[in-house]
């Protein structure tokens, strides 16, 4: 029904209203009375429970961060079938993001371009929406900084996430990979990222029961590069690696390079980043000798992209583009598959 009647009117609309639309109804589902069951039930997602660095998940798909930034639609998404979905990525003050336009749907190449630049309402406003969980769905909390924080005090942005988020999400994120923020991907280098995942851990360790702490990566590192990251997540003991957000390349796609050219920055996500972002997770399981947990994402528009990546080494796996192109059948077919 989604890709027959659905798809088709929500694509006449720019995405970003597009995108409002689809919120509208996916809030109305939770205020319903009646509302969760009954999606639940339409969509009957097949329960294949898995457990990956001490959590359950009751399907090993999630939905990526980036949709549901301001945790307002969770309990919906996750009656719709995923096994967990990842809020964020959540910044400590509210910002607004990139000037519009911002997102760019690329049809043919079942393709998205985004610069949305982390717009959101601040840790503040998920808190309040967490508080209100109706189901047990899973939550990861993804976690930035404010555009305006320079990266010398980045630290401080994620801790304030880090310690606010702690009682309602059941693990945690750190996003320092968009291409979106400006230099926010120097703070991939080895230097600072090790500091940054050794300051999260150790408020971590402090806590009563300690939560996961993964690392959400770019998929344009060099090898090297990736070496360094299975090094750091080892250092630091941190609970896996989420591979990969978007890409700032632009190959694959089939539009002319003038009409790409136009659209200007931002990461692409979809179809054009499967094969690449499943190159880095199996390059990431091989070199850890499958030891890290990985949560694999980045083009998963069928069963087989999601077969794919946990072949690479993926424990878990999460969709984004696909989910806005193919609907939530997506998600069942994969779990029905798996
Ligand atoms: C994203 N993504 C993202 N990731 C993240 O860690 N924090 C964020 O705020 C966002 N925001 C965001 C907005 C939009 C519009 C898109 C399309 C994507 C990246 C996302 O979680 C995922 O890693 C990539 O999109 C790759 O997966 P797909 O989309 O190819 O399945």
């Amino acid at each position: 029904m989604y890709k027959e009647i659905l798809r088709p009117i929500l694509f006449k609309f720019n995405p970003e209203t597009a995108h409002k639309f689809t919120f509208i109804s996916l809030r109305a589902i939770q205020c319903i009375p009646g509302g969760l069951f009954l999606t639940k039930q339409i969509c009957k997602t097949p329960s294949k429970p898995v457990t990956v660095f001490g959590i359950t998940f009751p399907n090993p798909v999630g939905l990526a961060a980036g949709l549901d930034k301001d945790a307002e639609a969770y309990d919906a998404l996750g009656a719709m079938g995923f096994g967990f979905v990842e809020i964020g990525t959540v910044t400590p003050k509210a910002q607004p993001g990139n000037p519009k336009p911002r997102l760019f749907r690329l049809i043919k190449d079942k393709a998205i371009i985004n610069r949305m630049g982390f717009n959101n309402k601040g840790v503040e406003y998920a808190i309040k929406k967490l508080k209100k969980r109706h189901s047990n769905i899973i939550i990861g909390g993804n976690i930035g900084k404010n555009k305006i924080t320079p990266n010398e005090n980045a630290i401080n942005d994620y801790m304030i996430c880090f310690e606010s988020l702690f009682p309602y999400v059941d693990y945690f994120v750190v996003n320092v990979s968009s291409p979106n923020t400006p230099n926010l991907r120097e703070l991939q280098d080895k230097e600072p990222l090790t500091n940054l995942l050794n300051t999260l851990q150790v408020a971590n360790k402090k806590m009563s029961s300690p939560k996961p702490i993964l690392l959400k990566i770019a998929p344009d590192l060099t090898y090297s590069q990736l070496d360094d990251i299975v090094s750091i997540v080892n250092e630091t003991g941190i609970a896996g690696i989420v591979a990969t957000n978007t890409t700032i390349s632009r190959e694959g796609l089939s539009y002319p390079k003038q009409e790409i050219d136009n659209y200007g920055n931002g990461g692409l996500s979809g179809a054009p980043e499967t094969k690449h972002s499943t190159e880095i997770i199996k390059y990431i399981s091989h070199k850890s000798g499958g030891k890290i947990p990985i949560i694999g994402v980045g083009g998963i528009m069928s069963v087989q992209d999601a077969k794919d990546k946990l072949a690479a080494g993926a424990s878990l796996v999460q969709l984004y583009t696909g989910f806005i192109y193919e609907g939530s059948a997506l998600i069942k077919n994969i779990v029905k598959n798996l």
